[in-house]
């Protein structure tokens, strides 16, 4: 049987060859802890980390090196910005922004922070997405002190006007937050002209190993403390204790630098393949609806409301072909439709009816793939 056509790269990007070759040696050969510096071993570990900081700092447009803080993924990039901004700055005000579309990792935080005396506003989006900017501005009180907006969302693809909310941010003094694990890699981005203080990433989400990510804390104008949220042997200045990945570390600095070199062309790439798999469903069924940004939007993914087809039949009908993901986030327990979908206005059985589709770098032939999924949604409607 051959492998079915892999369409979930928003979850996440199978390691780049070239990155799990550089990885290798550092499992076995330069094995040193990167914090023993007093010896040869530690020292090779440690230059290995020093280049890795180095690489990513100036791919996010960094001004220090220092200002990366490597960590275990986005989820615990946000916990830290999250938890960490808020107990360093809650005696100076306990209210939080941020919008009805993040991804559980930030919405689930700040509902534990609200444990902790946070108050927060999650602001509505449009049809397509995307955060009101009159409404962030009229949403900011003088006891606000953190902004926290993704860049992209990882089920509608939609970006967010990140300058103009970094903009906002800044004029009011209030911290600025972006979770950008589906963006870094894949969208141009630079931390100090977009006004971030704070910008969480992930290895996985562009071909490097899972396990691993950072978070952008800027030094400069202004200086941003946090609180440690997790306490150990001091590594990370103080912020993520704990022996440092270090193979997954230079995997993820080989990765973005991969990543970044091949980006526009790999965007532009992906954009025709979406477009032609969209214009195909949409001859073939007129009534398919393209949710999130029509433009501004991840060029790799797409997200389908097929009216009348079940999502999860169409995924099992399917699942020898292609490997892609229904819009409704999943429980152990129960199903239930996407909070993001449910923002963009879809009614509960769209939710169910909706798929994601999510190229990578493996997507060549959208026919086929438009054929398939053809074929599927024709024989379950
Ligand atoms: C927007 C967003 N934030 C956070 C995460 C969590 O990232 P990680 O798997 O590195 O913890 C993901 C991954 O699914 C994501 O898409």
């Amino acid at each position: 049987m051959t492998e079915p056509i892999y369409l979930d790269h928003n979850a996440t990007t199978p390691v780049d060859p070239r990155v799990l070759e550089k990885m290798l040696p550092y499992f076995s050969e330069i094995y040193g802890n990167a914090s023993s510096i007093d010896h040869l071993h530690g020292n090779r570990s440690k230059k290995a980390v020093d280049a890795a900081r180095q690489t990513i700092a100036k791919l996010l447009g960094c001004r220090k090196d220092n200002e990366v803080i490597f960590t275990g993924g986005a989820t615990e990039a946000n916990n830290l910005a999250l938890i960490g901004s808020y107990r360093r700055l809650r005696e100076k005000g306990r209210h939080i922004i941020s919008s009805a579309i993040e991804h559980p990792a930030v919405l689930d935080t700040l509902h534990y922070l609200e444990n902790e005396g946070a108050e927060v506003t999650l602001l509505p989006v449009d049809c397509y997405g995307v955060v009101d900017i009159q409404a962030l501005q009229a949403a900011i009180r003088s006891d606000t002190i953190l902004i926290s907006v993704m860049f992209a969302n990882n089920e509608i693809g939609t970006i967010q006007p990140i300058k103009e909310i970094g903009e906002v941010s800044k004029k009011h003094g209030v911290l600025f937050h972006v979770d950008a694990a589906q963006a870094v890699g894949h969208e141009p981005l630079h931390v100090y002209d977009l006004n971030i203080d704070l910008l969480s990433f992930s290895a996985h989400k562009f071909y490097g190993p899972k396990g691993v990510g950072g978070l952008f804390v800027r030094t400069y104008a202004p200086m941003v403390r946090l609180d440690a949220v997790m306490f150990g042997g001091g590594q990370e200045r103080g912020l993520r204790p704990g022996t440092l990945n270090v193979p997954a570390i230079v995997g993820m600095a080989e990765a973005l630098a991969i990543a970044v070199q091949g980006q526009k062309a790999e965007r532009e790439r992906l954009g025709d393949l979406s477009a032609t798999i969209k214009a195909n469903l949409l001859a073939a069924f007129p009534g398919i609806i393209f949710n999130g940004h029509p433009e501004k939007r991840l060029q790799h993914n797409l997200n389908i409301t097929i009216p009348g087809v079940e999502a999860k039949g169409l995924i099992h009908l399917l699942k020898d072909r292609l490997s892609f993901s229904a819009g409704s986030a999943c429980s152990t327990t129960k199903v239930e439709p996407s909070h993001v979908l449910k923002a963009i206005g879809l009614s509960d059985d769209e939710c169910f009816q909706t798929i994601r589709f999510g190229a990578g770098r493996s997507t060549m032939n959208s026919l086929q793939i438009s054929e398939i999924l053809i074929e599927g949604i024709r024989k379950l409607n």
